[in-house]
């Protein structure tokens, strides 16, 4: 058995169904408690309750927008009442189910501004402890990602607009961030690292992403595949465990090996 996180609590953002609750049930399996944050799909957190509870682990789960400062304040103040603490946020909540309609603005509030927020919260307490691990979410998408339109381009074709990808640019701000945070808070043993996960076959990729793209991606991909949300959940354990007590500010990519960096 893995029992790595055994002994804390860990508060996921956007986890009430999707890649957080993935996350959710894997650090509950590893022996932590868990903080549930979502906004409108908070209604599914139910399952992923009961499934934390049949563990022998405790779960809470909250209705909160993460783009509003005070609610995150109060959400931190429930979850350190009730469990006893947060040694891990796990910063997921983005608009990637909603990202069709979504504008610029709600790209920033709540991809960017939804992990300033949820980490002003913790932040506090994880000072006064003098430890703590946040992990915030990007994507592969921070990158832009080397696919080209194949069909030809006609001689008289409009030029394109290059307005930015609110969805890919508020995951790139992440990187930036992640490192600002980690130096700002790393004097006090309160590390901050990033994951760009690749396409990952959550409800939200099967009802958003088209199945052309989808296959595109996986085609570019140097194992050829996609990803489940379960494939991402290592990483998340790893870097709020003690196992990773040394590395801070760094961005992991998991993407079948799509995008190399470094
Ligand atoms: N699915 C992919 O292929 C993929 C790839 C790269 C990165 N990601 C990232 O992984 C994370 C999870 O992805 P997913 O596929 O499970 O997406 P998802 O849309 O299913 O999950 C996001 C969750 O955040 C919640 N949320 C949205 N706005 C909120 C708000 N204002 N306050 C609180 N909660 C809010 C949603 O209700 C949802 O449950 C996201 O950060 C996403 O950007 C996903």
């Amino acid at each position: 058995m893995d029992d790595r996180l055994q002994g804390k609590v860990c508060l996921i953002t956007g986890a009430a169904q999707g890649i957080g609750a993935a996350y959710a049930r894997r650090m509950a399996a590893s022996g932590a408690d868990i903080g549930i944050v979502d906004l409108t799909r908070i209604d599914q957190a139910a399952t992923v309750v009961a499934d934390i509870e049949a563990m022998g682990r405790r779960a809470v789960a909250i209705k909160a927008d993460v783009t509003k400062a005070d609610e995150m304040d109060a959400v931190a103040a429930e979850v350190i009442g009730k469990l006893g603490g947060i040694d891990c946020l796990v910063n997921n909540a983005a608009l990637m189910f909603d990202q069709l309609t979504a504008s610029w603005d709600d790209f920033l509030a709540v991809n960017f501004m939804g992990v300033v927020n949820a980490s002003n919260a913790v932040v506090p307490h994880m000072w006064e402890r003098h430890r703590g691990s946040i992990v915030n979410i990007s994507s592969t998408a921070a990158f832009p990602l080397p696919l080209n339109d194949p069909s030809p381009i006609p001689e008289d074709a409009p030029a394109p607009r290059v307005d930015p990808s609110g969805y890919g640019l508020t995951k790139w701000m992440l990187i930036h961030h992640t490192r600002q945070m980690a130096r700002s808070l790393g004097g006090r043993n309160i590390r901050v690292n990033a994951v760009c996960p690749g396409v990952t076959m959550s409800p939200a990729t099967k009802a958003v992403v088209p199945g052309m793209i989808v296959d595109a991606l996986a085609n570019a991909a140097a194992l050829r595949s996609t990803l489940e949300p379960e494939d991402m959940t290592g990483i998340v354990l790893f870097l709020a465990s003690d196992d990773s007590s040394k590395m801070t500010g760094q961005t992991i990519i998991n993407d079948a090996g799509t995008v190399f960096a470094g």
